[in-house]
Parts: structure tokens; C-alpha cells; sequence
């Protein structure tokens, strides 16, 4: 009983659950394919490019917020939890693109946002309306402190503080993000089931599991406590401006939020007979056990709380090394591990890393032990856009200005072919957000013609993941001695044994092996070969994958 709770029920014939083995691929739905030509994606479009999943070769879709939504925050701000924005279609688009994934053994993951509503929610309308409203407790309203001030000294993490004054009922609501996106009262229990509610209704549409938006801020000190102020740096994965000037104590992540997620996990598992429904936590804590916690102390919470550890790690050999050891001491017993390099709110690993350092990077990614999600259009090495100030669309941009913190460069359309709209929308029609100048030497259609292409390697990197236990299942065990410059480490399972090495370095760099390998089975780099029995000689950024024991 107590296994099949971990697990969320095994795979076929014993083996590990899709979610430990497979392979999660977010496709953010504004940016993915647009079917109606009104220049935004959406469900019916993200359903006609389920063939580009499946060559790809992963197990999982991640669709951002569908949901309707004034889209202050593009879809994080959720006016109603269980229906379809029509801007991105029905409910029966949907039920249409979640029986197709099916049809295709894909599993589907959606985005549920419980930390705030959008203002515009009738919870939110009716809470505002009156002290008295029966709803009024559903969200936090305070007075203000003696004197005027704000009820404390909380910060909105897309800038200045987390309380707006509403003058009708004349008290202050919190807000952790936009002013239109209201934090609900997690300690009512009427909200609770209410959230629970919706997620029900998807689990009984069929859905695999929720990717849980803000997940360690649901439960705040029940004292409203000012935070104490910060005088070390950032402690989040880049510079957050104002933000960074408290330590966030208080208004996040209060013990009380386990039992939130041992009752999602009940619901999860009513409904997993048969069929593992999985959760994946949005969770930046990087002090890890206050992130690794959300496991659960019996593995009885959060299936994946999402590890963004190297998001906040420099790009060299001994950093990475020391942050994946540093993940794999800390995680508890039978936890399994999650990698993310990639999403919707940070900068493509492209423009992070550079084009040659991003094939290593996927490398990396797709070989460590653990789950690996994958951002749509990192599969071809996606950059950056530049986006003139009159297209940017992002309010944390505009809100917090100097430090680049708008997202719009990372959500660009994806680019499929060398047509005027890189097949994202029709001809025409102007894209929500600009298409990359080079969206059509670097689609879909022209690297797949081309072996050397970034999309050619991440298939044959999943192919390879899909095909090895060592790769998808196997243990973990980084290299000693290796030169500095080189990050290597060995997957085991039984006798399926592969060792990893990547490059970080600029040049080249000679590896001598532990042992005589049997062959490559993969590099980022064209024609590799090893230069002696023992020896290996890696050019600038090359990872390869070798095989050992054969
Ligand atoms: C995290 C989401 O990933 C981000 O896009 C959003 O703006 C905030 N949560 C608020 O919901």
C-alpha cells in the first residue's frame, strides 16, 4: 500500500512510473501553434503538432494556464479554475488534445495556480464587495497599521509591496505577485475544498497530473510577521531588485503547507488506480531540505518538487558537479530526482550558455538521474529575442525597470518551418510576441534535415535515454580525477553501465577513462572517437555518452 502511494502506482511489467523514466516537455500555449490566425496559440494548435512530441520522443506534456483569464499574467491570473479561455479554444478542444496525447501514449500535465485568483474571480468579486460577504475570509484582507501604513512590510515579487488598499471595504489585500492577482486564504477550510474541487474535475477529464504554480507559497505566518531585512545576496537564481532586500521568512513556505499537499496527494492517489496522477511543485527554495520537505516525510506530498538548483549554479565543471552531488546527498531516501534548465519565466539556455554550451547543457540534462522537463524550443537551441519596448508585453519588466526581468524574449513563437510566420501563425498575421529573425534557418522542418542540428541530437539523446535502464533508471556516481575543466559520472543499472563527460572548457581536454569502454554512444560533436583504449580527447563543450563493460 505504502509502495503504490510513492510511486503513484508502477509501470508496465515493474518498471518505474512514467514520471521517474520519462521525459516532461512544457509547451507554453500563447507561443506554441496558432490555429485560428488571430496570432496567439492555442489548444487546437498545440493538438495538430503532437507528431513533433512523438518524433522528439517524450513522455509528458506540460501545457501552461488555459484557463480564462484577463491574462494580466498571461493565464496566472485564473478567473475560472474548471473552464477553457476562448482564446485558446473549448473545453471540447481540449478534451479532443488530451485524447490525442493519448492516443499517442503522451501523458498530460496541466498547470494549476492555488496561491492567487485573478481579481476578476467571482470569489474575489464577491470577497471585495462587503466586510460581511459570506466569501469575504476566501482572500487576506487587514486594516492598515495605526497611522496609515501598510498591515506589514511584505514585498510583491513583481515589484514594490504585496498590499493594495481597496477603498470600497477600506482594508488592504494581499498580493504576492500583480495587484490583480489576490493570494487566497489557504487557511479556510472552505477554500481548500473549493481548490480541491477543481482539481477533481480535471483528474475525472482524465488529466496525469498538475505542474503546481508557486507551490511553497500557499501557507504564510498566521501573524502576518514582518520579514527581516536581507544583507546577503540574492537568495534566488538572479537579481530580483527590492525584492531581494528581506529575508522571505514570513510570507511564504509556513510549516502548515505540508498538510496541504499530504491532502492533494490523497486526492492523487484516489484517482491513480490504474493510472499514477503526478504532481510537479514550483518551488524556489534553494535552501535544500527546505525544498527536498516537499517529498513529504513519507514520500506523501509532491511527487517532483521542481529542482532549479542549476538555474542558480555558473556554468563550470566543479559548480555543476558540486550542485548535482549536493542534490543527490540531500534528497531522502527513494525521493526521486528532477532537472530543470528552462521555462517560461527565464532567459533560453541558449542565450545563457551559448549555442555550443547548450548542446553539452542538453547533454547534461537529458543524462542525469532524475526527470528531466524540457522547455519547448530548447530542442533547437531557441535564443533569446529582442523585443522593442513597444511589443513587450511582460508587466514584471515594466514594473521592476533596470534589471530585465520581463519574460517575453524566452516566449517567442516556436518555429517550426521557413514559411513568413515560421509556420507558428498564418501568413500574414502578426505573431502576440515577435518571431526570432532566424526562425526559419533554425525551425522544426530545416533541422530535422540536418544530422548535426540541435534538434537531431536532443532525439538521439532521448532515443539513447529511452533505450538505456543506466540512462533512465540507473544510479548515480560522479567520476574522481578527471581534469578540471570536466564534469564526468557513471549511470549503472545491472549491467547496463554508461560513463558522461562534459567539457566546460574552451578547449580541448584529454580524459583518461577508468576503464576500456565498448564504444560512444552519443557526443555533441561530430564523428567522436576515443584516442587510446583508455584515453578520450574532448573538444571545446563536448559531452559524450560512452559505454561501458559490454
Ligand atoms: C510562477 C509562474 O511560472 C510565473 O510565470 C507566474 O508569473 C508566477 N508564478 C505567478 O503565478
Amino acid at each position: 500500500m505504502k509502495a503504490a502511494r510513492a510511486e503513484g502506482g508502477p509501470g508496465p511489467a515493474g518498471s518505474p512510473p512514467w514520471w521517474k523514466s520519462g521525459v516532461v516537455y512544457q509547451v507554453y500555449p500563447r507561443s506554441f501553434q496558432d490555429s485560428n490566425a488571430d496570432g496567439v496559440g492555442d489548444l487546437p494548435g498545440i493538438a495538430a503538432r503532437l507528431d513533433h512530441l512523438t518524433a522528439l520522443g517524450v513522455d509528458a506534456l506540460w501545457i501552461s494556464p488555459f484557463y480564462p483569464s484577463p491574462m494580466k499574467d498571461f493565464g496566472y491570473d485564473v478567473a475560472d479554475y474548471t473552464g477553457v479561455d476562448p482564446i485558446f479554444g473549448t473545453m471540447e478542444d481540449f478534451d479532443r488534445l488530451l485524447a490525442a496525447a493519448h492516443g499517442r501514449g503522451l501523458k498530460v500535465i496541466i498547470d494549476w495556480v492555488p496561491n492567487h485568483t485573478s481579481d476578476q474571480h467571482p470569489w474575489f468579486q464577491a470577497s471585495r464587495r462587503s466586510r460581511a460577504d459570506p466569501q469575504r475570509d476566501y482572500y487576506l484582507w487587514r486594516d492598515g497599521r495605526p497611522g496609515g501604513g501598510l498591515p506589514n512590510n511584505w514585498l510583491s515579487t513583481f515589484g514594490g509591496p504585496a498590499w493594495t488598499f481597496d477603498p470600497r471595504t477600506g482594508q488592504y489585500y494581499l498580493h504576492s505577485f500583480l495587484p490583480e492577482q489576490p493570494d487566497l486564504n489557504w487557511r479556510n477550510p472552505e477554500v481548500r475544498a473549493a481548490m480541491l474541487e477543481t482539481l477533481d474535475f480535471w483528474l475525472r477529464r482524465g488529466v496525469d497530473g498538475f505542474r503546481i504554480d508557486v507551490a511553497h507559497h500557499l501557507m504564510k505566518d498566521p501573524d502576518l510577521r514582518d520579514n527581516p531585512p536581507s544583507t546577503a545576496r540574492s537568495e534566488f537564481h538572479k537579481p530580483m531588485g527590492e525584492f531581494d532586500s528581506q529575508v522571505h521568512l514570513y510570507d511564504r513556505n509556513h510549516p502548515d503547507i505540508h498538510r496541504i499537499y499530504r491532502e492533494i496527494r490523497l486526492l492523487l492517489d484516489a484517482h491513480g488506480k490504474g493510472q499514477p496522477r503526478v504532481s510537479i511543485g514550483e518551488i524556489h527554495l534553494f535552501d535544500l531540505p527546505e525544498l527536498v520537505a516537499f517529498y513529504g516525510a513519507d514520500q506523501d506530498e509532491i511527487h517532483l518538487p521542481f529542482n532549479f538548483t542549476l538555474l542558480r549554479t555558473p556554468w563550470a565543471a566543479a559548480a555543476v558537479r558540486r550542485t548535482v552531488d549536493a542534490m543527490e546527498a540531500a534528497l531522502p531516501a527513494g525521493a526521486w530526482p528532477n532537472w530543470v534548465l528552462g521555462n517560461h519565466d527565464e532567459s533560453r539556455v541558449a542565450s545563457r550558455l551559448g549555442a555550443v554550451a547548450a548542446r553539452s547543457a542538453m547533454l547534461l540534462l537529458l543524462t542525469l538521474r532524475g526527470t528531466p522537463t524540457l522547455y519547448y524550443g530548447d530542442e533547437l537551441g531557441m535564443a533569446d529575442v529582442p523585443i522593442p519596448p513597444e511589443r513587450a508585453r511582460d508587466p514584471w519588466g515594466r514594473r521592476v525597470p533596470g534589471l530585465s526581468l520581463g519574460r517575453d524574449p524566452e516566449r517567442t513563437p516556436m518555429h517550426w518551418d521557413g514559411s513568413e510566420s515560421a509556420g507558428f501563425t498564418a501568413p500574414g498575421v502578426e505573431p502576440w510576441l515577435p518571431l526570432a529573425a532566424d526562425a526559419g534557418r533554425q525551425s522544426v522542418e530545416a533541422q530535422a534535415r540536418d544530422p548535426g542540428s540541435m534538434l537531431a541530437l536532443t532525439r538521439a539523446l532521448l532515443s539513447l535515454r529511452r533505450s538505456r535502464a543506466a540512462l533512465h533508471q540507473g544510479s548515480y556516481r560522479p567520476l574522481d580525477g578527471t581534469p578540471g575543466d570536466v564534469f564526468a559520472f557513471l549511470r549503472e543499472e545491472g549491467e547496463d553501465r554508461v560513463l558522461v563527460a562534459v567539457s566546460f572548457a574552451a578547449h580541448p581536454v584529454r580524459l583518461s577513462l577508468p576503464e576500456r569502454p565498448s564504444g560512444i554512444l552519443a557526443s555533441t560533436h561530430p564523428h567522436p572517437a576515443l584516442e587510446g583504449p583508455h584515453r578520450l580527447s574532448l573538444r571545446p563543450h563536448e559531452g559524450v555518452v560512452i559505454e561501458l563493460g559490454q
